[in-house]
């Protein structure tokens, strides 16, 4: 191929067999620069699908419209194609790799007749860190072009890193729509089909008639998660659906964390915290709110990067009392799709302001007033916005050797279950625990209210292999750090009282746990030992700067015996989809919970003098 910026003979071969097969009328290498991409937006202002923001209110800022068909990830359409199913797991849709080849080989053949294949190398990660990996993504949408370059460390800086041989993981990505004779239509192209499909030996993505990031930008839930963490069980490292944040105590000291939270549990307000009242002196900073990679060091201790660049946010809800942070996070250099537009060419979306504007241009290109009956943005609204704006980003958030991780947090939304904060009593236990974590379920038609719908590690989209042995690598590296492992802690933020009031303040409250959590991780908090773990008394947590009872923090601590009992006897359920791929030591730990559960009081109470 001439004119090509590389001479890495695998990746220029791979090139042109994807172009012989997909047949675009132009292949467009991406540098990176901002030139090229002022130039892409240019492109497509011009042909109707970016519309400038109000310079003045959101400097080099975009709003993109999608089909309204194609606004979220595709679970039911997305593949993880092993060579046995049983590879795959029950959680994951499987097709046999050759059969899955022989379809989408028909539907990629010409897919992008007409337009231009950009050819788009990415870096995951600091450019080149040990714990990072090179990825290559070629799109024929330059919508998924310039949100990697937000995304990613794009373009020829990674594949400077490639260099001549260097391994990088394919992944191809087609709207699904040819262009006849070259016109250029205004709307977001997407086909009624769409494969996102993933080869786990071969370590390829391809993903067919979608736009919509999660389905789209392969560097992120694609690659990161779903290739990355097969990669990762194969090279005994961790590929997490996890935030990474820094907690700085008024003495300078630093402990990170990393947590992982099912969707609508507020991930990414907790990455960016803000330390409330009777915190003086106290700082939370962000590494990451989305992914974290995570490998032992030379010591065995876990280290860990954020493989993004960018944070691909939901924007309903954020607003300067939930996320500051976030909200500074967007003043410029950002892509905002399916929010609404305002008279005076910003963005405004659901929960942004008390009060909506009198009127806007909603994310269907209609017009909307309030009261109109429609939300103005979508609920799935995203902003696609550099990481390096974020005011509480963290001093190492490129340090190629990553952050020493000291805990991981997991947790779900609970009302009627379960403590604010509670430390497993080992590894396994917190294996456990995380492999059984979920969010309650309130429609009596999804299920019995109480029930958890199970999401283990908050991973069940992005395991990319069977989740059993997803739970067995956890406690094979387990065995192998020991001596060197971060504490396991369950947060839930989310106890409700009899009315269906959160009890909890949460938000920079939550603060109040981390602190303990930091402080036992460090060897120095006091904690109570509970039917379910270590939990910390009243006098354990700091309440400088917020009034809150004993009596109404025993509310949120209390166990009930025939609830726990009755969590552990569902969770036979999960259990028992993965037959006998059930690592032994989870079935043990269940016996050991049931048996200590049984023996437990009728209602758990933390110590009157505690
Ligand atoms: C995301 C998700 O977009 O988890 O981060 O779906
Ligand atoms: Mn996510």
């Amino acid at each position: 191929m001439t004119g090509a910026p590389t001479k890495h003979a695998k990746l220029l071969a791979w090139v042109d067999e994807i172009a012989a097969l997909t047949k675009p009328d132009r292949i467009e290498w991406c540098d990176g620069s901002q030139e090229e991409y002022d130039r892409l937006c240019a492109l497509l202002v011009e042909g109707g699908s970016y519309i400038r923001l109000n310079p003045e209110k959101r400097g080099n800022s975009f709003l993109c419209r999608s089909d309204p068909s194609d606004v979220a990830r595709v679970e039911s359409r997305t593949f993880i194609c092993s060579e046995t199913k049983e590879d795959a797991g029950p959680t994951n849709n499987w097709m046999a790799p050759a059969e899955m080849r022989s379809t989408l080989n028909g539907l990629f053949d010409g897919c992008m007749r007409g337009r231009t294949m950009y050819v788009i190398p990415f870096s995951m990660g600091p450019l080149g860190s040990d714990i990072s990996e090179i990825g290559v993504e070629i799109s024929d949408s330059a919508y998924v072009a310039t949100n990697m370059r937000i995304m990613t460390r794009m373009g020829q800086a990674a594949l400077d890193v490639l260099g001549d041989d260097g391994e990088f993981i394919p992944c191809v990505h087609s709207v699904g729509m040819p262009l006849a004779d070259g016109v250029q239509d205004v709307a977001w192209p997407c086909n009624d089909t769409k494969y996102i499909v993933h080869y786990p030996e071969t370590r390829e993505i391809w993903s067919f008639g979608s736009g919509y990031g999660g389905n789209a930008l392969l560097g992120k839930k694609c690659f990161a998660l779903r290739i990355a963490s097969v990669k990762a069980r194969d090279e005994g490292w961790m590929a997490e659906h996890m935030l990474i944040l820094g907690v700085k105590n008024p003495r300078g000291e630093k402990t990170y964390v990393c947590g992982a939270f099912p969707s609508a549990c507020g991930k990414t307000n907790f990455a960016m915290l803000i330390p409330p009242k009777g915190y003086e002196g106290w700082e939370v900073t962000t590494v990451g709110d989305d992914i974290a990679w995570i490998k032992p060091d030379a010591e065995g201790r876990l280290r860990a990067i954020n493989p993004e660049y960018g944070f691909f946010g939901v924007a309903p809800g954020t607003s300067m009392k939930s996320n500051p942070n976030a909200m500074e996070s967007l003043h410029s250099n950002c892509i905002f799709t399916n929010v609404a537009l305002t008279d005076d060419g910003d963005v405004w979306w659901e929960g942004m302001t008390d009060e909506a504007p009198a009127h806007l241009i909603d994310w269907k290109g209609q017009d909307w007033t309030p009261g109109c009956g429609r939300p103005a943005a979508h609920p799935n609204a995203r902003f696609t916005a550099p990481l390096s704006q974020c005011p509480s980003l963290d001093e190492a958030w490129e340090d190629p050797a990553g952050v020493p991780v000291e805990a991981f947090l997991f947790g779900g939304r609970v009302a009627s279950n379960f403590p604010l904060v509670f430390e497993a009593k080992d590894w396994t236990h917190g294996v456990y625990l995380a492999a059984t974590m979920g969010s309650e379920m309130t429609a009596a038609a999804e299920g019995k209210p109480g029930d958890l719908r199970r999401d283990p590690f908050a991973m069940l989209p992005f395991c990319g292999y069977n989740m059993a042995d997803y739970w067995q690598h956890w406690l094979t590296l387990g065995h192998k750090l020991a001596g060197n492992l971060p504490h396991i802690y369950r947060v839930n933020w989310f106890r409700k009282d009899e009315n269906g009031k959160f009890i909890w303040p949460g938000f920079g409250d939550n603060m109040r746990a981390l602190e303990w959590i930091v402080d036992r991780v460090k060897g120095r908090a006091h904690a109570v030992e509970s039917p379910l773990g270590n939990v910390p008394a009243y006098t354990d947590i700091n309440w400088n700067g917020l009034t809150f009872d004993q009596a109404l923090y025993n509310r949120i601590m209390t166990v009930e015996k025939e609830k726990a009992l009755r969590e552990v006897q569902t969770q036979a359920d999960l259990f028992d989809k993965f037959g006998d791929r059930l690592p032994k030591e989870i079935a043990s730990m269940r016996d050991l919970m049931l048996a200590e559960l049984e023996s437990a009081p009728e209602v758990w109470e933390l110590p009157k003098s505690a």
